[in-house]
């Protein structure tokens, strides 16, 4: 069976699913419960510094998207970092730590943005002999507006500045959590390899209103009548977050630096595409919130029979295997051509993907074929864009069948050229190069 032991950045795990920082890690009791369940490692809820905890709302702190089916798809929360002390916090670590030293512990921190203030908590941190600490430059909402959190991982020179703290004062190994509040990730990545950082965590939560009650006219989730924006996380931010895993990963300024991948993490299948684009491991947050720590299980067992399946023995047989096939849009091969195929046996004939194409896209598909309901595709008109792949209710029931070089696309009336050809190239292209650019090396 397939090894799935993780070693990030020389943390060493039974598996690569820890728990994000969160209300599931925020106490040894949720730890201790989650890592019986079999979860690798945790985040500890951020801590804050010495001196008064902060003050959570005491009225509803989520607001929720769903699926027609009722299936939690986004999640958004208005919760700061811990409300226990931090010398409570620190024990616990340090007692959970010694109870199951196979796991990963680490510590998340957030404190103003100050040396003396990382100076002062770091050795309290490394004292409990946890594996490492994360840097919550992330939170979008509270912790903001005192100068912390986002206010921190949206200024690059910062986070840059604080890693070099970090690495100064503490032997402990630094993840950088980053925030997705900002318009290229590229830039705090960069700013937090400078600083020395051993790796990149990300996503945080996505400013966001999930609802706006339209009687009491109070954004989601309402305290008394008023809301505030929140924080969105799970399965609808996955997409966000596989992409900026992958921006960081082929960045060549940052290309090599170990990632964390976290973002609507659900099933196996989700960790798999995160691995796949660069993630050393990742982090789970909602899907335990909405389906409890045994989710795990699933997730383990899942990764390992794909493993199987595919022959991959180790993790590093598939971290960063999806990276190389991740381009620009102008490499993208102008040669390839697909036509949709519906197959007649599964189609229920609800008409969906005649409306989507007749409608919106090319007016290539047929509803009634000798006074008959019928969908089938013209291929004269079919662009291959797929959205009656993605609108029809059946899953399977339309294919893109890409057409073999040499064929004749009916809709170009050309034939299929066997070449790769890209935008660079298209005489179309004011700024074409004549000279065939290098086909980026796809992955085996
Ligand atoms: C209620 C709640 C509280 C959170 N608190 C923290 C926190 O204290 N520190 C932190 O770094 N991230 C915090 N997060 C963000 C998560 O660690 C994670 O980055 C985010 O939820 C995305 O992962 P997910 O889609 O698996 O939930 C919190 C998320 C939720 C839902
Ligand atoms: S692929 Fe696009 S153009 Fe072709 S049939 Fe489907 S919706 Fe229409
Ligand atoms: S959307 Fe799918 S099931 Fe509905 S008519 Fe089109 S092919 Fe058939």
């Amino acid at each position: 069976m397939a090894d799935i032991r993780n070693n990030f950045i020389g943390i060493k795990s039974p598996n690569p699913f820890w728990l994000a920082s969160a209300p599931p890690t925020d106490k040894a009791y949720n730890v201790i419960r989650a890592f019986q369940a079999g979860w690798g490692g945790v985040v500890w809820k951020t801590l804050g510094e010495e001196g008064p905890p902060v003050v959570n709302v005491n009225g509803p702190r989520y607001g929720a998207i769903w699926g027609a089916d009722r299936r939690l798809l986004g999640l958004n929360n208005i919760e700061l970092i811990t409300d226990r002390q931090l010398q409570v916090n620190l024990q616990e670590m340090k007692q959970v730590k010694k109870q199951f030293p196979d796991r990963a512990i680490i510590a998340s921190i957030m404190v103003p943005c100050e040396e003396q203030a990382w100076k002062a908590i770091l050795p309290l941190v490394e004292e409990t002999e946890v594996d490492g600490i994360e840097l919550n430059f992330g939170c979008p909402h509270g912790m903001s507006e005192r100068g912390m959190g986002a206010a921190v991982g949206q200024v690059p020179e910062y986070i840059e500045m604080v890693v070099r703290w970090c690495k100064q004062y503490s032997r402990m190994p630094v993840i950088t959590k980053l925030t997705p509040n900002i318009t290229d990730i590229r830039k705090p990545a960069r700013a937090a390899h400078a600083g020395g950082t051993d790796a990149v965590s990300l996503i945080n939560t996505i400013s966001s209103i999930t609802a706006v009650n339209l009687d009491t006219f109070s954004p989601e989730p309402s305290i008394d009548g008023r809301g505030s924006h929140g924080g969105y996380c799970g399965p609808a931010v996955k997409p966000i977050a596989l992409n900026m895993v992958a921006e960081i990963a082929r960045d060549p300024e940052t290309r090599g630096l170990p990632i964390s991948g976290i973002g609507g993490v659900t099933t196996w299948r989700d960790a798999a595409e995160f691995l796949v684009l660069g993630a050393g491991n990742v982090q789970v947050c909602t899907a335990a919130m909405t389906y409890g720590f045994k989710i795990v299980q699933e997730m383990i067992e899942g990764l390992k029979s794909w493993m199987d399946e595919k022959g991959h023995a180790t993790l590093d047989d598939v971290i960063g295997r999806a990276t190389p096939n991740v381009t620009d849009w102008q490499y993208l091969n102008l040669n390839y051509v697909t036509k949709a195929h519906i197959n007649q046996d599964l189609c229920i004939k609800c008409g969906r993907c005649h409306i989507a194409c007749e409608d919106t896209s090319h007016q290539a598909i047929t509803n009634i074929v000798d006074g008959l309901r019928h969908f089938e595709v013209i291929e004269e008109e079919c662009v291959g864009c797929n959205l009656c792949v993605n609108v029809c209710p059946v899953e399977g029931c339309i294919d893109m069948v890409p057409l073999a070089a040499g064929q004749l696309d009916k809709r170009t009336e050309k034939v299929v050229q066997p070449t790769y050809a890209n935008w660079t190239q298209h005489p179309n292209n004011p700024m074409h190069k004549p000279a065939p650019v290098q086909v980026p090396e796809p992955a085996e």
